[in-house]
């Protein structure tokens, strides 16, 4: 793919340097997740050495107005404070940096970052904007004559808002580049549990001969939150929680516990086999959305105040969903995966849950085999990272009423096995793999796609038969959800 340096570092030019380009520099992804990624990786010592960084906005000020502001944000930031040598890192990251103020999608405007970027640097153009610019913003890119070999474009998510959409976006950008140029990013894939359930699927032999319909009884994916949407109504209203979170996260989790085994970790295999999942999750349409979805919308209780209030008017948008998902293929057949996520729940949670099947039947006298849990594996990933697997144990002691038994856990801590101990932002894995020129933590064109196709059908069948948003108070579990959910 692209020729790496002395460090492993992707390099096509051979000339070392890179140069990111954030497009909605002044936006709140740049500002909460994309600076602060990139200024901890420079206080790790793990940004690529000649890496330069133009922020790209609108708003107009200057790159030492720009460097104050971040600095700003950053310097009482609980990371900075631990970590030594934060005022070193910040002199070397902000001499990397500067900003130009320029709407991105008006090319001759574009022609001044021509200025600003060394000829042989390997280019990344990282749309931190709204997904109806990242073709007007591609094109202005090609015109200002920036789009060539060396240039990659980094896509954050929605990538549409349906699939008719998403075709259009992905057409717009392949104008200007070609696939292997694209990256598109799901921030849930450079979670660092994420990443270990690849581990512990395919580096410990234990698991696979078990992980199918034979010994699986049903899997559940929860990811959820307790704040609700606030000021980011305007955006929300239009995609709800279906689009904004199931279409992308929930069904990224989904493809990475129920794919095949890909032949290596490389993008093509890894990507193939997601998409072999998402093409086989059995269509749910109007006939069966009533008896396999939830639609739910906060309202005004004990976590807060209601989506209606905030949005000032009320509204048909979903802010949780629950999905009853089938995969139809030898592996899953009949095993339910349950998926749910929402706003303003009474927990923040995200897991993924792999309930195995009972014993068959219970050797031991005054205990049926109803008495033994089936063992659990869960993957937690918020708040705390933690993969524990429950196993029924024993009760330590005598007794003339045969043998007790209670459930126990073992816990793959990360905190118990020497994990960095501040959290890492998720896309500092993924900016990291940008610049090593490793895509394979990051989403195919095809899977987007495909999992636009299984969600439209969803769509498609809340409108056709009206299903309703029910309520729930902000602060509870979501309204009720008869198999749908599995409490
Ligand atoms: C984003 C969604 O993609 O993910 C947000 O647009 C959501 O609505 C966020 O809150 C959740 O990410 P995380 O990493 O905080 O779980």
């Amino acid at each position: 793919m692209f020729i790496r340096n002395d460090q492993g570092q992707a390099d096509p030019t051979g000339t070392g340097a890179q140069h990111l380009v954030l497009l909605g520099a002044g936006g709140d992804l740049a500002s909460r997740m994309l600076l602060p990624s990139l200024f901890f990786l420079e206080l790790d010592g793990l940004l690529p050495e000649g890496l330069k960084l133009t922020g790209v906005s609108r708003t107009d000020e200057t790159s030492d107005d720009f460097a104050a502001r971040l600095w700003e944000s950053l310097r009482t930031h609980p990371r900075t404070l631990a970590a030594g040598g934060a005022a070193l890192a910040w002199s070397r990251f902000s001499a990397r940096m500067d900003y130009l103020a320029v709407d991105a999608t008006d090319p001759e405007a574009m022609k001044r970052l021509k200025d600003a970027v060394s000829p042989d640097a390997d280019l990344f153009f990282y749309m931190a904007t709204s997904p109806s610019l990242y073709g007007p913003i591609s094109r202005a890119v090609q015109a200002a004559g920036l789009a060539g070999p060396r240039s990659r474009v980094v896509l954050e998510k929605p990538i549409g808002r349906d699939l008719i959409s998403a075709r259009a976006v992905n057409d717009a950008v392949a104008e200007v580049f070609s696939e292997d140029r694209i990256l598109r990013i799901d921030h849930y894939l450079g979670k660092e549990t994420v990443q270990n359930l690849i581990g512990l699927r395919f580096a410990n032999a234990l698991f696979e001969p078990l992980w199918s319909n034979l010994n699986i009884d049903h899997v559940q994916i929860t990811i959820a939150e307790t704040h609700g949407v606030g000021d980011r109504w305007p955006y929300y209203d239009e995609y709800g929680a279906l689009r904004d979170m199931l279409q992308n996260h929930l069904l990224q989790l989904l493809c990475l516990v129920a794919m095949e085994p890909p032949s290596e970790l490389d993008p093509e295999a890894v990507r193939h086999e997601k998409l072999k999942v998402l093409r086989s999750l059995r269509p749910i349409g109007r006939a069966e959305v009533a008896a396999n979805t939830v639609r739910g919308q906060y309202t005004a209780g004990q976590g807060g105040a209601g989506y209606a209030e905030e949005r000032g008017t009320p509204s048909d948008t979903e802010t949780y969903v629950a999905i009853r998902a089938e995969i139809d293929n030898w592996r899953w057949a009949g095993v339910p995966f349950y998926l749910r996520t929402g706003k303003r729940l009474a927990e923040r949670r995200t897991e993924i849950v792999i309930q195995f099947k009972a014993v068959p039947h219970s050797i031991f006298p005054g205990a049926g085999s109803g008495d033994l849990d089936a063992n659990r594996l869960v993957i937690r990933l918020q708040p705390e990272e933690d993969i524990a697997l429950s196993l029924m144990n024993k009760r330590p002691g005598l007794s003339r009423d045969g043998m007790r038994f209670s459930p126990v856990s073992l816990s793959l801590s990360n905190s118990a096995h020497g994990a960095e101990p501040d959290r890492r932002i998720a896309y500092e894995r993924l900016l990291l793999d940008a610049f090593d020129g490793n895509s394979t933590l990051f989403v195919g064109r095809s899977e987007v796609e495909a999992a636009w196709a299984w969600v439209d059908g969803i769509a498609e069948g809340w409108r056709e038969s009206g299903l309703p948003v029910q309520p729930y108070p902000a602060g509870a579990w979501g309204p009720a959800g008869e198999g749908v959910w599995r409490s």
